[in-house]
């Protein structure tokens, strides 16, 4: 018998090179007392290469799913180290995919946690049942921020992130259509 999934949704990783030391710097005078800046300059010079791959990325991944193919970057910001904001599970609700970019950071530095969607899952297919883990049972998926890692996601899709003791670094980034 063949099991169809139904309902699927998508996480994205990509590792991409860019000048994480300038990035670092840029980040840094972004933030002042809070650890998250407010919304970044999307003409900034230094900020193109990366805005100009998530909007790539974001609409090879529309022609994948099929959605119109026209996503631009809308707003960024950055979190440098802990920001309670992001410890709360949340979703992106003014944009159709958002994006995560680690221009510093490491596994241990505060994994992102993506949570599923089917809200009583882990209940129905409780920790007891579970003798193998599969798509059709997974309740959490965490990615580490490692530097160069880029992740990019549905925006309805909750998340949190863990808290670190180790220097964490990310833009964080939300696309949408052009005529939004
Ligand atoms: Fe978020």
């Amino acid at each position: 018998m063949i099991l169809h999934p139904v309902f699927p949704s998508f996480i994205a990783i990509e590792q991409i090179t860019l000048d994480n030391n300038l990035l670092e710097v840029y980040c840094k005078n972004q933030v002042s007392n809070s650890n998250q800046s407010k919304y970044l300059n999307l003409s900034e010079d230094l900020l193109k290469p990366l805005l100009e791959k998530v909007t790539y990325l974001s609409n090879e991944i529309c022609k994948q799913i099929g959605l119109q193919s026209n996503q631009r970057v809308t707003r960024a910001w950055t979190n440098v180290n802990l920001n309670q904001a992001i410890v709360q599970p949340h979703s992106h609700t003014k944009s159709v995919f958002s994006s995560v970019y680690y221009v510093k950071g490491s596994i241990g530095s505060g994994d992102l946690t993506f949570m599923t969607p089917i809200n009583c899952l882990g209940y129905v297919y409780n920790e007891d049942r579970i003798k193998e883990r599969t798509d059709f049972n997974t309740t959490e998926i965490s990615i580490p921020p490692v530097s160069g890692t880029l992740v990019i996601f549905p925006s309805w899709l909750q998340h949190y992130v863990r808290q670190t003791n180790t220097e964490r670094i990310s833009i964080a980034m939300e696309t949408n259509y052009e005529n939004v």
